[in-house]
């Protein structure tokens, strides 16, 4: 199963495709996460990429691309994987799509989570992320354990530098210029279901379940 996880920043992407990995027994691959990682071991890339995050902006195609298609070329995604924060650019969706045609795999689906701006901006402000796994937390909603430490791995629990509010709201202007036309893009070619994003975490979870059965 080939599933991209479509959605404005902090419409919940990382927490549902933690389940849904899971349930379907398929890789992540999010290209946030791996710029964070890049970012967390000071190499040129998580340099480079760094520079973009913090002004709330997108890191160039060309870069995105010579990530996304080195991982998808792993072994782990050969019976499928869920894409998470990829693509972002309908020059992405197109050169995704170009290399699965040319392997002669298709995609299955595009979920695509819905929640409205204000709401995002509360989820994320209160966001807390795992510094190690990447786990995602929310100081009301989801807490992580008692030693307010990451509940999965046990890693040190911090606050996303790009989650300050100025630069949640340039990701957010960012996501409707330039993301937001990926979802026509994909509802024009019959991959795209759109999701209610709000209410309960799990309530999320089964509406994702029934729009892949
Ligand atoms: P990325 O890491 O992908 O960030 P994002 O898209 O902005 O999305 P988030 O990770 O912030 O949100 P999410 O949807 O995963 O929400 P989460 O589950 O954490 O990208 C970061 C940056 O990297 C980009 O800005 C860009 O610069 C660069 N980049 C990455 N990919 C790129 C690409 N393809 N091209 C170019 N640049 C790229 O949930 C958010 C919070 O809400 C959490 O605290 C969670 O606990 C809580 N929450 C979740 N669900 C609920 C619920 N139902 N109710 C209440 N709270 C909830
Ligand atoms: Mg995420
Ligand atoms: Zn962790």
């Amino acid at each position: 199963m080939i599933l991209v996880l479509f959605g404005p920043p902090g419409a919940g992407k990382g927490t549902q495709a933690a389940f849904l990995c899971k349930e379907l027994n398929i890789p992540q691959i999010a290209t946030g996460d791996i710029f964070r990682k890049h970012l967390k071991e000071g190499t040129e890339l998580g340099k480079l990429a760094r520079s973009y995050m913090n002004n709330g902006q997108l890191v160039p195609d060309e870069v995105v691309w010579d990530i996304v298609e080195t991982r998808l070329a792993q072994d782990d995604c050969a019976n499928g994987m869920l894409l998470d924060g990829f693509p972002r650019t309908v020059r992405q969706a197109e050169l995704m799509l170009g290399w699965l045609d040319g392997q002669g795999r298709v995609l299955n689906a595009v979920l695509a989570l819905e929640v409205p701006d204000e709401e995002l901006v509360l989820r994320l402000s209160g966001r807390r992320t795992c510094r190690d796994c990447q786990a995602t937390y929310h100081v009301a909603h989801n807490p992580p354990g008692e030693d307010g430490r990451c509940v999965r791995c046990g890693g040190e629990v911090i606050q996303r530098e790009d989650d300050q509010e100025d630069t949640v709201r340039k990701r957010l202007a960012t996501y409707h210029r330039d993301t937001s036309p990926v979802l026509a893009f994909f509802e024009e070619r019959g991959y795209a279901h759109r999701i209610d994003g709000t209410g309960a975490i799990e309530d999320v979870t089964r509406r994702l379940r029934d729009a892949l059965a």
